[in-house]
């Protein structure tokens, strides 16, 4: 039997149409299913004749039909009404100014595959009492913004981002969805949609709960892997990714070897988000009450954004003449960041660099690696309740700015060479250091500017030692 979502899983495509027996692969797949206890019973009976056959494909055909000329409609009606969107945090500098997501809008153009279409491989559940199915689609690699979600009530899971093995056009996204109920199955969809505010995508689609009781069990569990194919030659060039999937843990795995991203914004809920390591202008990761981890090479801004829960990444920031503006904010958890602050090739000034780590009742530890000679610094460091441990590289010149309650900040310094090249002595100026308190200025001397002078850096904590190497 012809299995049209094993070659082109979406609905709409024209052999499904054509073939004489499109519901037949839909009964094929359900015999796999009429096992499982849960299961809705599709068996076709035995003496169904051939007239009941191609007359249930043809309202098949028709369905699929309607579905495709009213799509948008039909989105937004199951999931959620036309208002439905899918709303961006504001915190995070790469989202804010993106518009709403309407999922109801008529503009967008969906294709679909219905959880009751997905393949069905396995013929007992896993151990963990999870029945198996999945599909695949894919969107072209060229378009202009990619763009991957889930939306709905009863989706979570995982996304992994990894280098296809082999050139292409087309990212390709397989999905794996693990259900304990086909009814719990057959409430979801996995869509490609394509408009012109966001581009290109897939999205994982499942209805809002009507009612606040919450049976674990109707929830459906999604491993996405999606496939960034490489170039045959060069780095391959992503001007936009951004994906959206609340409750879904998301790793972006090692793609520096093949590809480099205009904008990424990743963002979930609750869930962790781990970059291996990314080559991106600008990028934001945002979650809630889980950690941010990992490597990142930006050439503009970056914005990290959790609460509850551990931040601790590597990052290099690139200078390319404008301010690169890093921003790590977490709360209740330890913020652990190693920077490196470098000038690009191209860019024709030092650098300058604003940087902001704040958290709160846990440790930050915040160590510069190095910083070009002369570039500006602008940055924040501040905890509470907890110790801060900053470190900045013998480049930084300007004021600084520590303090906490009950303790003397300690402010210590390298005596290191002068990283311009230019003979001159490193100098620290302590305004003041007392219980609560400490103010300086530092610099290479003799002076290129004026005393505290050009860059700052304010540290604070409260109830615990803070601790400022310049
Ligand atoms: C990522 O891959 C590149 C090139 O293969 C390698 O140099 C780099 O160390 C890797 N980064 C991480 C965090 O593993
Ligand atoms: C970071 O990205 C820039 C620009 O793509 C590249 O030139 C540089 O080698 C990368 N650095 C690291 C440490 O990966
Ligand atoms: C930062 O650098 C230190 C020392 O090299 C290393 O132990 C640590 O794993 C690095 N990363 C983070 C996030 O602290
Ligand atoms: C980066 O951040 C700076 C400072 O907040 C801002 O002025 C600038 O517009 C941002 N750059 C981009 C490309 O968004």
């Amino acid at each position: 039997m012809a299995n049209p979502t094993s070659t082109s899983p979406l609905l709409g495509d024209d052999h499904k149409s054509e073939s004489p027996y499109p519901p037949v692969s839909y009964e094929g797949r359900n015999t796999y299913v009429v096992e499982r206890p849960a299961a809705r019973d599709r068996r076709r009976p035995r003496l169904q004749s051939r007239f009941c056959h191609y007359l249930l494909a043809t309202i098949f055909t028709v369905a699929v039909l309607l579905h495709l000329r009213r799509p948008a409609l039909h989105i937004g009606h199951l999931f959620g009404g036309r208002k439905a969107s899918l709303g961006f945090p504001t915190m995070d500098s790469s989202m804010s100014g993106m518009p709403l997501f309407d999922l109801g809008d008529p503009r967008v153009e969906w294709e679909c595959v219905n959880g009751e279409d997905f393949d069905f491989s396995s013929d007992r559940p896993s151990h963990d009492g999870r029945w198996k199915a999945t599909t695949s689609l894919t969107v072209p690699v060229d378009a202009s913004s990619l763009f991957f979600f889930s939306h709905g009530s009863y989706s979570y899971g995982d996304v992994d981002l990894v280098l296809a093995e082999s050139a292409s056009d087309v990212v390709s996204v397989d999905i794996e969805a693990g259900y304990h109920t086909r009814r719990a199955l057959d409430r979801a969809r996995a869509c490609r949609f394509k408009c012109e505010r966001f581009g290109e995508g897939v999205a994982i689609l499942t209805p809002k709960r009507e009612y606040p009781h919450r049976d674990h069990r109707d929830d459906v569990y999604f491993h996405l892997t999606i496939r960034i194919p490489p170039q045959a030659s060069a780095l391959r060039h992503i001007p936009s990714l951004r994906t959206s999937f609340p409750l879904f843990g998301q790793t972006m795995h090692n793609l520096t070897e093949a590809i480099e991203f205009g904008e990424v914004g990743l963002y979930s809920t609750n869930r962790q988000i781990t970059t291996e390591d990314i080559r991106v202008r600008e990028v934001g990761v945002h979650t809630t009450n889980a950690a941010i981890l990992g490597s990142f090479n930006t050439t503009s801004n970056l914005t990290l954004v959790t609460s509850n829960s551990p931040i601790k990444v590597d990052v290099t920031a690139y200078n390319q003449g404008s301010v690169n503006n890093l921003v790590m904010h977490t709360t209740n958890n330890v913020l652990a960041a190693n920077l490196s602050l470098l000038t690009s090739p191209a860019s024709s000034g030092p650098g300058a660099f604003e940087v902001t780590a704040t958290t709160t009742n846990s440790p930050l530890h915040v160590n510069h690696l190095t910083s070009p000679a002369d570039s500006v610094l602008n940055a924040k460091f501040a905890t509470t309740n907890s110790p801060a441990y900053v470190r900045l590289d013998p480049a930084f010149e300007g004021t600084f700015t520590a303090s906490t309650t009950h303790f003397t900040p300690s402010i210590q310094y390298i005596n290191a060479e002068d990283p311009a090249g230019r003979n001159r002595e490193r100098k620290v100026h302590l305004d003041f250091v007392m219980r609560g308190m400490a103010r300086g200025t530092v610099g290479w001397e003799p002076l290129e500017h004026g005393r505290g002078e050009p860059g700052s850096v304010v540290l604070s904590s409260t109830n615990s030692p803070v601790y400022l190497t310049l």
